[in-house]
């Protein structure tokens, strides 16, 4: 693949001429694909290589090539015989990254899965051929690395202050209570001095299901999936009732954060408000828009999906 990468799509010229249209990317990429796919073929055969595992129940069985999923099963065996706590749960964190990455989507399909790939094929991101992985060793690797380079980076970096995270839905979680479980003196803290403000990024209404793009930690780690209590997921779609249900949602969480919350609190909410929902969710929670930010967002993991701009809201109490 390389060779053939290096022959019909040599870096740089291959995507100067897609830009100055002398390339039609969508033909020739489709075209390149049938060329290299007898060779791909040949290749799985000779090295007896198993694209799909039997079963395909869990989302483990379904989105992971049969070496794949051999690995890291291996890796999550190792991890079960770590006997210090935390290393435990650092080492955890990087297989569940790692797997994250070695999911057979194609490259720009990885927030919104379609289909399982079991071949090559022309990868607009890239612009190139691409296939799907069949070890998890290299992302192992690159993320063991980074993790540990950010975990001695945030040791220097981190103050002599307590944080935590508390999981819940955050239309009704009780914040007191769940602090009171991990440390009392500071929910003590809390309930006295109050919270100053939120910075948060809710979902977006229709756009994502965050327990599906997440579905490989829920399956690895046995966590329990609680879909129904996701607000403006992707399955409930755009509509109507859609939209009312998110600002319910919305208003609903505002509401809820404003009991710990000071008087004269600082909310910001970043959001990809295209349908103004936002003035509708403030007004319902008791709340005024102070200030708008604009923020792009130029970045994206599929970068062939365009750069669209979010806006943070700045929201104090009416
Ligand atoms: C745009 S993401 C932001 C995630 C996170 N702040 C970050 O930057 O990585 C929105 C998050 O809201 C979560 N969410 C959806 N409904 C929720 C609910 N009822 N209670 C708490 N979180 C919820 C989603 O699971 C998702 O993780």
């Amino acid at each position: 693949m390389y060779v053939f990468n290096n022959k019909y799509f040599p870096v740089p010229e291959y995507k100067y001429k897609v830009k100055r249209k002398e390339i039609d990317e969508k033909t020739y990429g489709e075209e390149k694909e049938k060329e290299f796919l007898p060779t791909f073929n040949k290749l799985v055969k000779e090295y007896k290589i198993k694209l799909r595992q039997d079963k395909e129940d869990s989302f483990l069985d379904k989105w992971y090539t049969q070496h794949i999923r051999d690995e890291i099963q291996f890796v999550f065996d190792e991890i079960k015989k770590i006997k210090n706590a935390d290393t435990k749960k650092i080492v955890s964190v990087i297989l569940s990254r790692t797997i994250r990455s070695c999911r057979a989507t194609t490259h720009a399909d990885l927030a919104t899965l379609l289909e399982p790939i079991t071949a090559t094929y022309y990868c607009g991101k890239h612009g190139k051929m691409c296939k799907p992985l069949f070890s998890i060793l290299k992302w192992w690797e690159t993320y063991s690395k980074d993790t540990v380079k950010r975990l001695a980076q945030y040791d220097k970096l981190r103050k002599d202050t307590f944080h935590t995270c508390l999981t819940g839905d955050s239309r009704n979680i009780d914040l007191v209570g769940g602090l009171y479980k991990i440390n009392p003196d500071f929910a003590e803290l809390v309930e006295k001095q109050k919270i100053k403000g939120i910075f948060s990024s809710p979902p977006y209404v229709g756009l994502i299901d965050y327990h599906e793009q997440h579905a490989y930690a829920y399956d690895l780690f046995g966590f329990e999936r609680k879909d129904e209590l996701e607000i403006g997921p992707l399955f409930k779609g755009q509509g109507r009732e859609a939209k009312q249900s998110y600002i319910q949602g919305l208003s609903d969480v505002l509401n809820n954060a404003k009991k710990y919350l000071v008087y004269d609190y600082d909310i910001f909410l970043v959001a990809n408000d295209k349908y103004n929902m936002y003035p509708t969710i403030a007004e319902n929670a008791g709340m005024q828009i102070v200030n708008q930010y604009k923020r792009p967002v130029l970045n994206r993991t599929e970068k062939d999906k365009g750069a669209y701009a979010e806006i943070i809201f700045h929201l104090k109490s009416k």
